[in-house]
């Protein structure tokens, strides 16, 4: 990733940087992928770097906005005639992987979308989308060709296909699961699986997504306990697409935790858990993507998340008013909702 290179004091709200900028000594000040802000370009000018290689946005949050509801509205209209028995044509899936795949380049956007839209929508069908949302971009940081991000948007949208078959009663139960229920639930994955090997044309990774999304590392996962390590990769990173995104969203039985209390958690649990791999790339690169969000923080005051240093990534900064003020694990000021 190239980019074009600019003076600093011509770099625009919004731009993204291209490259690493570094110090004469060779430290590392700002990490590319940032994206370009009053605190990124007072840190650029306080070093006296006078130029950059930037890029600039491509889409509108607008056109992401309207891509995300068409997929919903999409998949809501392929789950329910698959319920009625109709088969499902692959090519319908294919297209709405097409469409979101040229969003692989703006990952921040994607981000402020889906928690900007989250949860107007029936879970499962939202729920698919935002999968087939996170799991796009973490196939694409990855390193994965084009077409494998195709099938990682395919894997996220059809992961949880097996919930249609299991009664909302049980989905959306507000209390506490009882054993049968909750090995009601835990056949989703198979129910899914049978479903799809059932549907011509569809690649085996992704009806094996809908199969091992939930099995983990140390083989303690459902339904079948096979180690994550033995796994497809689209498995792998729905599995942490999955959590991150189920960990982040209101249900009727768990409230919702915001995208750093869930990194948290992943940085702490998360490795005996997901591929070690995956995730850590999922927790290098998701969350710089929040830069730009207003958030309320535990003191009572408001803020804007400026810069997420790459390798400590559970302490942003945060402009409060006129000042930056790093947050993190060792302050007492914590992020308590985010709003963008
Ligand atoms: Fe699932």
């Amino acid at each position: 990733m190239k980019g074009k290179k600019v003076f600093v004091a011509d770099c625009q709200k919004g731009d993204i940087l291209a490259q690493d900028v570094f110090l004469s000594n060779g430290v590392l000040l700002i990490t590319r992928n940032s994206l370009i802000n009053e605190y990124i370009i007072e840190r650029l000018s306080e070093h006296r770097i006078e130029e950059v290689n930037i890029l600039q946005q491509i889409e509108s949050s607008s056109s992401l906005m309207r891509e995300y509801t068409k997929g919903i509205e999409k998949i809501n209209g392929i789950f329910k005639r698959l319920i009625a028995g109709e088969r499902m044509d692959v090519s319908e899936v294919d297209k709405i992987a097409g469409r979101l795949v040229p969003y692989l380049d703006q990952p921040s956007s994607v981000a402020a979308c889906l928690s900007d839209v989250r949860v107007k929508d029936e879970y499962t069908y939202a729920h698919s989308v935002n999968v087939a949302f996170y799991s796009l971009i973490i196939a694409k940081w990855l390193g994965l060709s084009r077409h494998d991000c195709r099938k990682a948007v395919q894997a996220g949208l059809l992961h949880d296909v097996g919930k249609l078959l299991i009664p909302d009663s049980i989905l959306n139960k507000p209390g506490r699961l009882t054993d049968k229920e909750f090995t009601m639930i835990k056949q989703h994955p198979l129910l899914g699986y049978n479903l799809l090997a059932q549907i011509p044309n569809l690649s085996q990774e992704v009806r094996e997504a809908a199969l091992l999304h939930h099995e983990r590392l140390d083989g303690q996962g459902y339904p079948t306990q096979t180690p994550l390590g033995q796994v497809g990769i689209l498995s792998r990173i729905v599995a942490v697409a999955d959590v991150f995104d189920s960990m982040t969203t209101d249900r009727i039985y768990k409230k919702a935790v915001n995208p750093f209390e869930a990194f948290e958690m992943f940085a702490s649990t998360g490795l005996s858990q997901f591929d070690p791999f995956v995730l850590n790339t999922f927790l290098v690169r998701m969350p710089s993507c929040y830069t730009g969000s207003k958030v309320q923080l535990s003191s009572g005051e408001e803020g804007e998340i400026v810069y997420v240093p790459p390798y400590r990534i559970l302490s942003p900064i945060v402009k409060i008013n006129a000042e930056y003020r790093e947050l993190g694990p060792f302050h007492q000021t914590k992020i308590i909702k985010l709003a963008i």
